[in-house]
């Protein structure tokens, strides 16, 4: 029996990193969940070595209908839906001297317009199922995490773009706290520090990623790697192969007053 039996969830981007870390303790407490990524082959791997009832949506969340798609998965494969976690990103770093209108537009498009339509997408699967449990006189609550970043809460130098895609994200999660706070809709946001995952891994020609075609350089040069655990500060000792605090935490059936936040989650390691 697990706190999650019968839930069933959507992790965005959760073939690798700390999607792939939130969709597996997800899966543990019982949940069903759709393995989301751009990245086909490492989403099957992934679902593969979940231990749970999983299904695949593979494909880039800013084409076309994507996001409906990625939603009607959830549904098609298990009639309903609980907990949505809006995690999958990447970033496109420059000082804003340097930064292409293409660029600062990308970082706007996975950082809130994909949560913005996955939400829109999944909005009639999360308020009508909770009109009924109302005339019911059940108490059923559903959970949206979106991550964002310290990035997005205090600034980053040469991140303009995902800066603002992330501090943006924390509007969205805090207006829909609003309006789907009678549906009893928990919607929190959680901004990470420092996670080790190749995002914040070397910046080696090796650590790319492909998207649309193209190879995106990944990663922080050494030198800044190194100055990390000073500069951010909730860094702190790491739990390895756990998803950071915040990310399922506040997807738990206990949590129901947490609602319209923004929390801090410490700097740890969600490599495996
Ligand atoms: N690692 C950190 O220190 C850190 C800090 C703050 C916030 N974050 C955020 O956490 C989230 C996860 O990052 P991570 O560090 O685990 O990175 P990661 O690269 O390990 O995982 C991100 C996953 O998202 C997928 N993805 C990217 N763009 C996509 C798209 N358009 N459609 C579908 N999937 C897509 C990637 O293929 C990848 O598998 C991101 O939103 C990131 O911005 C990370």
């Amino acid at each position: 029996m697990g706190v999650l039996d019968e839930k069933v969830a959507i992790v965005t981007g959760s073939a690798r990193g700390i999607g792939r870390a939130t969709a597996q303790l997800l899966s543990e407490q019982g949940a069903r969940v759709v393995i989301n990524d751009l990245d086909g082959d490492a989403a099957q791997q992934t679902a593969s070595e979940i231990r749970g009832e999983t299904v695949v949506h593979s494909g880039d969340l800013t084409k076309g209908d994507a996001p409906d798609q990625l939603v009607q998965t959830a549904v098609d494969a298990w009639g309903r839906l609980d907990i949505i976690v809006n995690n999958a990103g990447y970033t496109l770093d420059a000082p804003i001297h340097k930064m292409s209108d293409d660029w600062f537009q990308r970082m706007l498009d996975i950082h809130v317009a994909v949560p913005f339509k996955v939400l829109r997408a999944a909005a009639p699967h999360l308020r009508e199922p909770a009109k009924h449990e109302k005339e019911r006189g059940e108490e059923v609550f559903r959970k949206v995490v979106n991550v964002s970043s310290i990035s997005g809460t205090m600034g980053n130098a040469a991140q303009a773009n995902y800066s603002a895609g992330k501090s943006a994200v924390v509007g969205l999660t805090k207006t829909l706290a609003k309006e789907w706070g009678h549906f009893k809709v928990n919607v929190n946001a959680v901004a990470f520090g420092y996670i080790e995952t190749r995002l914040t891994a070397s910046k080696e020609e090796s650590n790319t990623m492909e998207i649309g075609g193209e190879q995106v350089q990944l990663g922080i040069p050494d030198q800044l790697r190194g100055m990390a655990a000073m500069l951010i500060p909730s860094a702190g000792p790491e739990p390895p192969r756990r998803p950071p605090a915040g990310s399922s935490s506040c997807a738990r059936p206990g949590a129901t007053t947490c609602t319209g936040r923004c929390s801090t989650s410490p700097a740890v390691s969600s490599r495996g």
